[in-house]
């Protein structure tokens, strides 16, 4: 069986990039461990204005203390913090991070995860310049799916907590199944057009809140997810930096494709680190269907 270290040589990763991510992979079984007695949410709101739960807090300040001790690591941005965390100037590579993803799940023991991305340099770069996108899902396994630009693979706990490879060279197949967020009496016309469009041709609705455990699911059956616009929030609530950037790099690594509805979002440099973009990620057929639409 082929383990995360084995994958991480056999890809001749470089020592420091496999370093930082073994190090954050390895936060999966302590983060695991802490939702029992981090239930609540709290009074406190991040950058995006969000209630804080404690496992958001906890999970963020984990991780960074981890990557801070590590001295590996340039800069953090992380959906947690209002500004960016410069940790070792002198370090070649910087992490963007949702710290735990679907928060408003974690009371009722849905599936929820931790985004990460590595870029060489600073955070505030596009996306397609990623050295390295993955995600931890909570779920009844802990996994890690991952790409380093060379095509996407999901590695899975066994019980020594060693990840151990799943699934190899995942391709992201034209499947029918779409989660869109948003308030559906404030969705635009656009979009109400797109997901008429795609249930008249036999698209399946499946949505939990949890944009990393959503997009899993269409990451192996296929479809979209989407996060659209409204009057509201013209940007729609997904995060270009942390959520949307690793997420979509991922997608388009699987042979899928990521769109703000009008073109690639991987391309987008970030002016701000919490600015937010409407998302369409999913198979290629769709994103070519809500990008044909006026
Ligand atoms: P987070 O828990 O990191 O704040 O992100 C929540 C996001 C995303 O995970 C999910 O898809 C979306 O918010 C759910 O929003 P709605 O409750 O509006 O559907
Ligand atoms: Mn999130
Ligand atoms: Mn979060």
């Amino acid at each position: 069986m082929t383990n995360l270290s084995d994958y991480l040589n056999s890809l001749n990763t470089e020592k420091e990039l496999a370093e930082i991510i073994k190090l954050i992979a390895n936060q999966a079984e302590p983060i695991r461990a802490a939702f029992i007695q981090n239930q609540n949410y709290s009074d406190s709101k991040n950058s995006s204005g969000e209630v804080q739960a404690e496992m958001d807090t906890w999970s963020d300040i984990h991780i960074t203390d981890a990557l801070a001790k590590s001295g590996l690591v340039r800069e953090v941005a992380s959906e947690e913090r209002d500004e960016i965390t410069v940790l070792n100037k002198s370090a070649k590579y910087s992490v963007v991070m949702d710290p735990l993803d679907g928060s408003s799940l974690i009371k009722v023991n849905l599936c929820v995860g931790t985004i990460v991305g590595i870029y060489e340099g600073g955070v505030m770069q596009a996306g397609k310049n990623l050295k390295a996108a993955f995600y931890m899902l909570y779920g009844p396994m802990t996994t890690l799916t991952i790409s380093l630009g060379k095509g996407v693979c999901i590695f899975a706990h066994d019980s020594n907590g060693v990840y151990q490879m799943l699934k190899e060279n995942v391709k992201m197949p034209e499947g029918n199944l779409y989660g869109s967020g948003g308030l559906k009496t404030e969705w635009l016309e656009k979009h109400k057009k797109f997901i008429a469009q795609i249930e008249g041709e036999g698209a399946k609705n499946r949505y939990s809140g949890s944009f990393v455990a959503d997009f899993h699911q269409i990451l192996n059956y296929g479809g979209v997810y989407a996060y659209p616009p409204s009057e509201k929030s013209p940007k729609g609530k997904l995060r270009l930096v942390f959520e949307v950037n690793p997420i979509g790099f991922l997608a388009n690594q699987a042979g899928g494709a990521v769109s703000n509805g009008v073109s690639n979002t991987l391309e987008i440099v970030p002016e701000k680190v919490h600015q937010r973009t409407v998302v369409y990620v999913g198979s290629k057929g769709m994103i070519d269907k809500i990008e044909k639409i006026n």
